[in-house]
């Protein structure tokens, strides 16, 4: 099974875990990257069901909308059953570290908002401890020096994201070298930085589900 395949089927069980656990009518979340794009693909199957979705970023906006699915604003809708996304690790205990795609912010504001996070992916990303996929943190422009040293100062070795600026007008710092053992204590840390918009780590809201794509098929974890 190819990785594409593994990402398409847990796509597709998370297609299944929306159509028996949100009520007709209900507000989907919905995360950004490519097994989060294979999940709007499937979604289109359920899209009558939907009151509407709520992007996690522009590119999800746009797909969303290319399926004909109502996209909301967060700000018009007064909760949310349920938000699917991918991440870039996990661990045991269903805390990740997402942002590879350069979409933290918002993917965290949306999840904040959703009473179950669903996480989808292979299980490449099912991790003991995290901290291999360097840590993003977003960060306003003119504090990106300061915020830099202060995150070598914790311990890591970031590196500024070439070439890139977050839907929100910032830059992000791709933090290596961590060994994240205490997961909520670091993100706790890392966002009280002045400048810091907020950091990948989504440990304070973990997943309550993992949906994890495995060759033999896919496996359900709850927190
Ligand atoms: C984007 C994210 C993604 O969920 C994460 O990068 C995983 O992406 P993919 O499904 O492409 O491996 O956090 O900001």
């Amino acid at each position: 099974m190819t990785q594409d395949e593994m990402k398409q089927a847990v796509a597709a069980a998370a297609r299944d875990y929306v159509r028996e656990n949100l009520s007709a009518g209900g507000i989907l979340g919905v995360g950004t990257g490519s097994t989060a794009n294979f999940f709007i693909d499937a979604l289109a199957d359920i899209k009558h069901r939907l009151g509407g979705a709520v992007a996690s970023s522009e590119a999800t906006k746009k797909r969303l909308e290319g399926h004909g699915i109502r996209v909301l604003d967060l700000n018009d809708v007064d909760g949310m059953g349920i938000y699917v996304d991918g991440a870039d690790e996990i661990d045991h205990g269903l805390s990740m570290v997402k942002g590879g795609g350069g979409a933290l912010t918002r993917e965290k504001i949306v999840a904040a908002v959703a009473t179950t996070f669903v996480c989808i992916c292979d299980a490449s990303k099912r991790v003991p401890v995290m901290g291999r996929f360097p840590l993003p943190v977003e960060v306003i422009p003119m504090a990106r020096a300061y915020v830099a040293r202060e995150l070598i100062a914790l311990g890591g070795k970031p590196r500024l994201r070439e070439n890139f600026v977050t839907d929100n007008g910032n830059v992000i710092l791709d933090v290596h070298g961590l060994s994240i053992t205490a997961p909520a204590e670091l993100e706790a840390r890392i966002n009280q930085l002045v400048g810091v918009v907020t950091n990948g780590l989504f440990a304070r809201r973990g997943a309550d589900v993992l949906l994890l794509a495995t060759p033999d098929g896919v496996q359900t974890f709850l927190r």
